[in-house]
């Protein structure tokens, strides 16, 4: 007994001596604890409840850190689960994302400020409104600000130009709906400047080009109008993100440091100038949707680094050298729907290049893509009357328009893609592991994520180890028994699938396609490279293939094999019929599976291989891993599928609209979508069924006929009705109106979250109603 009472003080004083020197001054916990009440008790900050230790000491964790210096809060990031913006989208169907009508940001910020020693603070997606107070400024240490996915408006208040240790700046995603200001200019150590995704009007202050620590500026999806001054002075400035503003200006000279200028969809006229044919550092140029004029620099082109380019739906014109030479790097071009004449330059050819062109929409000498007569492009360069050949010009007009459409839709989908900024822990899983995040120097990764797309195109380009690997015909044939019937998986959509084991014991699925036309060897194989290169936990990862020349001629290909990863576990659509009810997913499982599917076809879109848009979406695409881990099959075959099946539709306008709409992924997805709600929908009637039964989600006595019974028995209304009015949206006729996938997952992200708590409020209904007497 004595001695355990000797042991209980000698415990004591040590718990006593390590909360004198260790621990958080009681002041800042409570501090921290009353900014949690402010905040409505966010999920991330459950943990603090009952934490009786140093909250300086609290493991970090994705959604909350900690982080203390001289017994003082010195970092700060919370990471909520109120989407921001996502609310807007939904409509009035949502529950309120924002805090409460009793939150006061006014309070909140002047508890914020007595954390006087706070370097870098970090506040995203916590529902926050209200205009930001002047009294930020109190928090004079500050190196790093970012309060995204928020809904705060007004102006940024002008004080925050005295917080002169600021290098990062981030307020993506909130309401802003003031002018850019120009005091900038006062944060003189600013490195990054991202105010992305708000309603900032008036013009882009010169001010900003004074700053010349800036790596980075980010200013997309606003209201910015008027002139872009030159911003050749920033030296140090890689990254410049403008994207749909209403900027309308010349383009004016950019800084030789730059490697991504992204400018589309503004109203840019003019020439391209000159003077970007010095930027050697450049990789990604996105000119695209403006109302360039002139013939693009050749310069252009080869530029030493120059991975991808894009100057479609702009109005250039004249033609392009045929000797032009195209840099090494230079994977992705798109001239697209603009007037350009003449020959397609030998290296924009694909048919001899590795080299991903689309070409379509102008008035070339080539006739694999769809072009105008060239009076089109004369015509609409003197912006003179259209009175010659009215019945050919129109034909030739409805096919053309078809072709825009098309090309538009696409680029629509990169720039909608881009629309819903990325908000931290989800871009986390979307994006492949490609570029080390360096969250060291307290940049949020949501930042990074654009340059990190991005430089994922160049890198594919220049990475050779993860190539697919070649495997000899004979071990393919081993492998799957001579393609015997036993080892028959099915028909994909295109070509037959088989399943083979290898000598080392690994099981591959082989899928045999046959060449229509003769195609040379070096540019399928590159080709089918790349796809080999993609990968990503969703995706069936492409191992290799094989390449059969054994025609007549060794140059060209007539048979090709896939070799792809074997997924065990049946694919998508068997796993919702009830013909196999062991096997028949819950609601919250064939969630999983969506949200796996959508994270993979938005990494298909975002740019590591820029035309990856049509994925041929199926349920019966998917498959189930051991795991129950979603895998998207079929997927990037447009790449390739061109080689193999030229489209015949030229001269049907009708045709070709209804490739359009089938090759749309969004619609597709609707479409999956669809059939995790009702169940399989016997393939050809999907069409049909929207039409008649889509107005029976609106009621619920129409949801209870069409909805899957074991889907109903497994749901939350709240769940379920977010995710029919994102199928809605999905298979909306109009392609305009459809969402972007970035919308999509977050939406299913959203049903998943909702589902979770409704799972667990029904645990624990269950458990107290047990655990009554
Ligand atoms: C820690 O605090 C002490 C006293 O307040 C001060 O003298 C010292 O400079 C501080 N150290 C750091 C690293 O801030
Ligand atoms: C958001 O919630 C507050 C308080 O619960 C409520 O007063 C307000 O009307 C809600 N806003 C919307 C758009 O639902
Ligand atoms: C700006 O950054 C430099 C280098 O990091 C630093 O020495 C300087 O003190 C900073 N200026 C301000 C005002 O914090
Ligand atoms: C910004 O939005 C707020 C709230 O919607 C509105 O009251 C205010 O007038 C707007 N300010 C400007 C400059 O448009
Ligand atoms: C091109 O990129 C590489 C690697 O990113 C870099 O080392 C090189 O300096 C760049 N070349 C030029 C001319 O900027």
């Amino acid at each position: 007994m004595g001695s355990s009472s000797l042991f209980a003080i000698v415990f004591l004083s040590w718990v006593f001596f390590i909360s004198r020197t260790n621990q958080l001054q009681t002041y800042e916990s409570q501090v921290l604890l009353q900014l949690r009440k402010h905040l409505e008790f966010p999920v991330p900050l459950d943990i603090w409840e009952n934490y009786n230790g140093d909250l300086c000491n609290l493991a970090s964790t994705p959604h909350m850190s900690i982080t203390c210096q001289n017994n003082s809060v010195s970092e700060l990031k919370i990471m909520g689960d109120k989407l921001g913006k996502v609310s807007e989208f939904y409509g009035s169907a949502v529950p309120n994302q924002t805090l409460s009508k009793s939150f006061s940001i006014d309070s909140f910020v002047t508890t914020l400020t007595r954390l006087t020693s706070l370097r870098v603070l970090g506040l995203v997606s916590l529902g926050i409104w209200g205009p930001l107070p002047d009294k930020i400024h109190r928090l004079y240490s500050l190196e790093v600000l970012d309060m995204s996915s928020n809904f705060m408006f007004g102006s940024i208040p002008p004080q925050i130009s005295r917080l002169v240790k600021l290098h990062t700046l981030i307020f993506d995603g909130n309401f802003f709906n003031d002018t850019v200001p120009d005091w900038l200019d006062s944060l003189t150590n600013l490195t990054v400047l991202s105010l992305k995704n708000n309603r900032l009007k008036g013009q882009f202050p010169s001010s900003v080009c004074r700053i010349m620590t800036l790596t980075g500026i980010a200013l997309s999806h606003n209201e910015l109008s008027g002139n872009l001054p030159d911003m050749s002075t920033l030296s140090g400035l890689h990254l410049l993100d403008l994207r749909e503003n209403h900027l309308d200006s010349e383009l004016p000279s950019l800084p030789k440091g730059l490697t991504t200028g992204l400018l589309s969809k503004n109203s840019f006229s003019g020439k391209i100038p000159e003077q970007f044919g010095e930027l050697y550092q450049l990789q990604h140029l996105d000119l695209s949707n403006n109302f360039l004029t002139g013939t693009p620099p050749d310069v252009l082109f080869s530029l030493p680094n120059i991975s991808y380019l894009n100057l479609a739906s702009n109005k250039l014109s004249g033609l392009l050298p045929n000797h032009l030479s195209c840099g090494d790097e230079l994977g992705f071009v798109d001239i697209s729907s603009n007037r350009l004449v003449g020959r397609l330059p030998s290296c924009l050819d694909t048919t001899s290049n590795n080299r991903i062109v689309k070409f379509g929409g102008n008035c070339l000498s080539i006739d694999t893509q769809h072009q105008h007569p060239e009076s089109y492009c004369k015509e609409a360069n003197m912006e003179k009357g259209r009175s010659r050949g009215e019945a050919i010009g129109v034909l030739v007009g409805v096919i053309g328009g078809s072709v825009i459409i098309m090309v538009l839709l696409a680029l629509g989908l990169i720039i909608l893609c881009r629309r819903y900024r990325s908000r931290g822990c989800m871009e986390q899983h979307t994006s492949p592991k490609i570029v080390q995040d360096n969250s060291t120097s307290g940049i949020s990764s949501e930042f990074l994520a654009n340059a990190r797309i991005i430089s994922q195109a160049a890198k594919l380009g220049s990475q050779g180890s993860i190539a697919g690997r070649v495997f000899p015909l004979e071990e393919l044939e081993e492998a799957t028994n001579n393609f015997d019937q036993s080892s028959f998986l099915g028909e994909g959509s295109i070509g037959k699938l088989y399943k083979g084991r290898l000598e080392n014991g690994t099981y591959v699925a082989v899928r045999s396609l046959t060449l229509l036309r003769k195609y040379s060897i070096r540019n399928l194989k590159m080709r089918l490279d790349l796809l080999s290169k993609l990968r990503h936990p969703h995706l069936v990862s492409l191992l290799g293939h094989c390449i059969d020349g054994s025609g007549q001629d060794e140059s060209t290909a007539s048979r090709v094999f896939l070799v792809y990863e074997y997924v065990p576990n049946g694919n998508f659509r068997a796993h919702l019929s009830e013909s196999c009810p062991e096997n028949v997913l819950k609601w919250s499982d064939r969630l999983a599976v969506l949200i796996g599917v959508a994270k993979a076809v938005h990494f298909l879109h975002t740019g590591v291989i820029p035309v990856c848009f049509s994925n041929r979406l199926k349920t019966n695409n998917i498959f189930l891993d051991e795991h129950r881990i979603a895998k998207l099959s079929d997927y990037g075959m447009s790449i390739i599928t061109e080689e193999i099946e030229k489209p015949e539709a030229k001269g049907d306008s009708s045709k070709s609209w209804h490739i359009t709409k089938s090759e749309d992924d969004v619609y597709n997805f609707g479409f999956i979508l669809l059939e995790s709600l009702v169940g399989p929908i016997v393939s050809g009637k999907g069409e049909a069924f929207l039409l008649n039964e889509m107005a029976s989600f609106g009621s619920q006595d129409g949801r209870r006929r069409i909805v899957d019974p074991i889907v109903l028995t497994t749901c939350s209304q709240e769940s379920l009705s977010i995710v029919i009015s994102i199928t809605k949206k999905c298979t909306s006729p109009e392609s305009s109106s459809r969402p972007s996938f970035e919308d999509v997952l977050w939406n299913l992200q959203y049903a998943a979250q909702v589902q979770a708590t409704a799972d667990a409020d029904q645990k624990s209904d269950a458990t107290s109603q047990n655990s009554q007497p």
